[in-house]
């Protein structure tokens, strides 16, 4: 029994076999699918998008953990969540016409789980009056946008932080952390206080 969510990314599997990839996600007993989305602005490259998502959507019951690395979020929350995701996070550095806030009431709206996170060089202190709105909040631990990077490891400082906020604010947000995470490093991590790890080469090369 672990004692934190293990998420795939499903950036690190074969796009040619993506029922094969939710598979290995099911028999590794994972909970979440991580779904990294990239919209060649917000980071360089582009990924995939909510036609992709819907067809996996009926071959599992796991957890749809979307991870938004797009400009303007506010756009895409209606269709992910049409195409079946349960989290919707998106990056506190992102373009939007709208404020934080409003984006998270919007991802609320229908009924589906907020995250919030934030690049390598934002701060905690930056979001810490955001922080009641999430039920997710997702360090990233190498700069988004590519996966099988190095972990940064200062960043888990900001995990520490992150949950000592929590209890002094008697909140209840999820600690995900994303980015290098690997048999080696995974301690760290949860050492310092993540509860939900997100992992792609690792997972995918059969080395978590
Ligand atoms: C990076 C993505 C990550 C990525 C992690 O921008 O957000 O989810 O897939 O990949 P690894 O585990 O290989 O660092
Ligand atoms: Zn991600």
């Amino acid at each position: 029994m672990r004692n934190y969510i293990l998420a795939p990314s499903l950036l690190a599997a074969d796009f040619g076999n993506l029922q094969n990839a939710v598979k290995l996600i099911k028999e590794k007993n994972a909970e979440f699918v991580h779904i990294d989305v990239m919209d060649g602005n917000f980071v360089p490259e582009l990924s995939f998008g909510q036609p992709v998502v819907k067809s996996i959507r009926p071959l599992s019951d796991l957890v749809f953990d979307v991870h938004l690395m797009v400009q303007n979020p506010e756009r895409q929350i209606e269709s992910f969540v049409n195409a079946g995701a349960d989290y919707i996070t998106f990056h506190y550095e992102s373009e939007s016409s709208l404020d934080v806030i409003s984006i998270a009431n919007k991802i609320k709206g229908f009924n589906k789980k907020v995250g919030l996170s934030i690049k390598p060089k934002t701060p905690v202190s930056q979001i810490e009056h955001l922080l009641e709105h999430f039920d997710l909040i997702l360090v990233m631990t190498v700069e988004p946008g590519f996966g099988g990077q190095s972990i940064i490891l200062e960043c888990l400082e900001k995990v520490k932080e992150l949950v000592k906020i929590r209890s002094e604010k008697n909140l209840n947000y999820k600690i995900s952390v994303d980015g290098g995470i690997n048999e080696k490093t995974i301690e760290l991590a949860i050492n310092a206080g993540s509860d939900v790890i997100v992992s792609g080469s690792a997972f995918f090369s059969g080395r978590l």
